[in-house]
């Protein structure tokens, strides 16, 4: 048995031959093995042992020695398949305390910078692979369109264009031009698909949504992973048209495989396939459970190890084939193949971290300095302003403040790193620890604001002013006692680790604990000793931030802004650097008004609600920066194309103030007349630009036709002939865009 001719292991030979002369020699039971992911959080270190002994194919959520002892014992089996170990890597390493914390996704998507993207998966990836795991569980390609859903936080935002072009770009980073170098990793897109749009906002629930709107909403971004070459995909835990995303055969097979013709391979979300009998009730027991699995197109088995016995049962009965198997495995071991495992040294950590000579060296890339440049520039872009107020004819922000003078920094998120992290790292995962302390310097915005002061002579006095949760805790006499001392006041509010992430939905958005009380007391202070009072908003996803807008001179939108937060903000507030992000989402007044997503369906009476204003608070795409920018005329290469044509849309753009900024251009389209009923308008292309103080610009911006399709009636995705209205502004608001016309022929 032990003397197999390891023949797949002749590196060149093409992948394909290599997998088709291992499977030659792969048992059944070693075949439905690698199809097995074990999570290491809910298992005892010896069953993580026995599984890797008996050739699972993948582990999750292992760190350190662990990871390594796992893989000598994978390497030690007959056929020495390694493991592939899969990592929750969302905004950087995070589970492993020391690596880099990246903004969340949703901070990160406010750059409209895929490139940023693209330069944070560089940098996960490489702190992922020094630990010697393969594969992070990300990007999220969700949309963030329920603003209850616990996980908004995780996803690009609102709109399918910007989180398509943002998911591809860390797609890219993560895998790198080549995945068997050191460095690459592999991405996983999920969760596929329309997870986020669960009933209610309740994780995990049926999303109540048509074909129609999977493909012309949902589906988009998948393509983009797709094409980016992204290596494996998730299926979803919801149902969609009553049937959960791990047991459609037409979402995974005849969608993302045959149709995207993805290549790489489906992992199930968490327990998917126990829960098609447990929860969703779909299969009578275990066994019918992993049929359906199987059938559907799922390759790799995420926490169901059930699924072993099951299946070996299901083939020995007749009941599934082993071509089905095999379709699967070759797609698991072709991914192996690919990433290096069978060739590069490296990829394969056997030893233990004290033995590892090289374990010093993979430790120095976390956090190391040039990760932190990538970071930091990260979260400069990704803040984003939100109102500033003129006051006595200046700006409130940047500060200019005398020597001196005193800034007081009030608010529950202030000074706290658990807020301003966001959810996914070692504080929540892969088990909560809240307590945990960072072993590596964090600047909150308390910090960053102190030490950017401290350097021009500025005193900074500083109060919680009260609890995140408990109206009754609060100390909003001492803080507005301190404010009243200080020449401008800056308050943090927004939310905190428990009010985000999986399970962690919300009925209600409204500011939690004595939050909008301490602004309005605040408010007070500053009306009477009439100074300014700026808000920075640290928060996982939109809230109801209406009072404190309202009661704030400048609004600073910081969301998770990861280890070097509190810096970019101090540097924006100090002017050494003007703000540029944009939101990538819209806010609503209040939670009854959701959802507030700017590309929906038009209906009769303007999206009215008797009791609300019709507009969000913020809208998608909103955001200032330090000077001010004017749209002078847009026109067109051509005013009728065909489908194969690319439209150049022209746009004279001028920096009418006196700092140089950068302005994000943003192009939506509207089909004026179709098949079926389309979005008022939709996001199709967007360019920034820097441009000096006082300078003109002309702007060339490509908008392919063959973008502009809908979802007809037969599901097809089509484009249309007719006139399409091209507008292009500032935002997504009507009243910023410049109109013009195309007629498709
Ligand atoms: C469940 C989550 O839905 C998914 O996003 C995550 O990757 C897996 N658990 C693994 O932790």
């Amino acid at each position: 048995m032990n003397n197999v001719n390891r023949t797949w292991l002749d590196s060149s030979l093409g992948i394909r031959e290599r997998v088709r002369l291992l499977m030659n020699v792969m048992t059944i039971e070693e075949k439905v093995a690698q199809m097995i992911q074990i999570s290491f959080s809910i298992v005892t270190p010896e069953e993580a042992d026995e599984w890797a002994r008996r050739g699972a194919g993948s582990f999750l959520h292992v760190l350190g020695n662990n990871s390594r002892r796992l893989q000598r014992l994978a390497t030690e089996t007959r056929l020495g398949i390694p493991v592939i170990f899969g990592i929750d890597a969302i905004h950087g390493h995070t589970i492993h305390n020391g690596a880099t914390v990246f903004p969340t996704q949703l901070a990160l998507a406010a750059s409209w910078n895929p490139l940023l993207a693209e330069k944070m998966g560089i940098v996960t990836a490489r702190e992922v692979a020094a630990e010697g795991l393969h594969w992070t569980f990300s990007p999220v390609f969700c949309l963030g369109r329920d603003l209850r859903w616990g996980r908004v936080d995780e996803t690009f935002g609102e709109d399918p264009y910007l989180a398509g072009l943002m998911g591809a770009g860390a797609v890219r980073g993560y895998q790198g031009d080549d995945l068997a170098s050191p460095d690459s990793i592999l991405a996983c897109a999920k969760h596929y698909i329309a997870y986020g749009e669960s009933t209610g906002g309740r994780d995990s629930y049926d999303a109540p949504v048509s074909m129609h709107r999977i493909r012309s909403i949902f589906l988009p971004p998948f393509a983009e992973a797709v094409k980016a070459g992204c290596m494996t995909v998730m299926a979803g835990y919801n149902p969609v048209d009553g049937v959960p995303c791990s047991a459609s055969k037409k979402l995974l097979r005849t969608i993302l495989k045959d149709e995207l013709g993805f290549k790489g391979f489906v992992v199930t979300d968490w327990m998917n396939v126990i829960s098609l009998h447990s929860r969703q009730k779909m299969a009578a027991d275990l066994k019918d459970a992993s049929r359906i699995a199987l059938e559907a197109g799922n390759d790799m088995i995420m926490t169901t190890p059930q699924f072993y016995e099951s299946t070996l049962s299901l083939l020995a009965e007749g009941k599934v084939t082993e071509q089905g198997i095999n379709e699967a495995v070759a797609r698991i071991l072709e991914a192996k193949f690919r990433i290096g495992l069978f060739d590069v040294a490296e990829k394969v950590k056997t030893l233990t971290l004290e033995e590892d000579p090289s374990a010093k060296l993979s430790e120095a890339v976390y956090n190391c300095p040039s990760h932190q440049k990538i970071n930091l520039e990260a979260a400069r872009k990704s803040i984003v302003l939100l109102k500033n107020e003129i006051i006595n004819g200046r700006p409130v922000l940047p500060v200019s403040l005398r020597k001196g003078s005193t800034i007081a920094v009030i608010g529950p998120n202030a000074d706290s790193v658990r807020a301003q992290f966001g959810d996914w790292s070692f504080f929540t995962h892969p088990t909560p620890h809240l307590d945990s302390v960072p072993t590596f310097r964090v600047t909150t915005m308390l910090e960053g604001i102190r030490a950017m002061a401290e350097k021009q002579g500025i005193a900074v006095v500083h109060d919680k002013g009260c609890d995140i949760f408990d109206p009754e805790k609060h100390t909003i006499e001492e803080a507005c006692r301190i404010a009243g001392k200080a020449d401008i006041v800056f308050v943090a509010t927004g939310d905190t680790l428990i009010q985000t992430g999986e399970a962690h939905d919300r009925s209600n958005l409204a500011l939690s604990g004595a939050q909008n009380a301490l602004v309005l007391a605040l408010r007070k202070v500053c009306d009477e000793k009439r100074i300014p009072l700026v808000s920075i908003l640290v928060n996982g996803k939109p809230l109801e931030f209406e009072t404190v807008v309202n009661a704030s001179d400048a609004v600073l939108e910081t969301f998770n802004s990861g280890t070097l937060g509190g810096q970019a903000a101090a540097e924006i507030i100090f002017g050494e650097i003007s703000p540029q992000g944009r939101l990538p989402i819209s806010f609503p007044r209040t939670t009854g008004q959701l959802p507030v997503y700017y590309n929906q369906m038009p209906g009769w009476h303007e999206g009215r609600y008797y009791d609300c204003e019709t507009t969000p608070l913020f809208a998608f795409g909103e955001g200032l920066s330090y000077t001010s920018f004017r749209y002078d005329g847009v026109s067109l290469s051509q005013n009728t194309a065909r489908e194969s044509d690319t439209v150049d849309v022209n746009i004279t753009l001028t920096n009418t103030g006196v700092r140089d900024g950068t302005e994000t251009i943003q192009v939506y389209v509207s089909d004026l007349i179709a098949s079926v009923v389309t979005p008022v308008y939709e996001l199709k292309a967007f360019a920034q630009e820097e441009v000096k103080a006082g300078e003109t610009i002309t702007v060339t911006i490509p908008l392919a036709v063959k973008t502009l399709t809908v979802v007809n009636q037969d599901e097809k995705t089509v484009v249309e002939k007719g006139d399409f209205e091209i507008r292009v502004g500032h935002d997504s608001r009507a009243e910023s865009h410049l109109v013009t016309r195309v007629t498709v022929v």
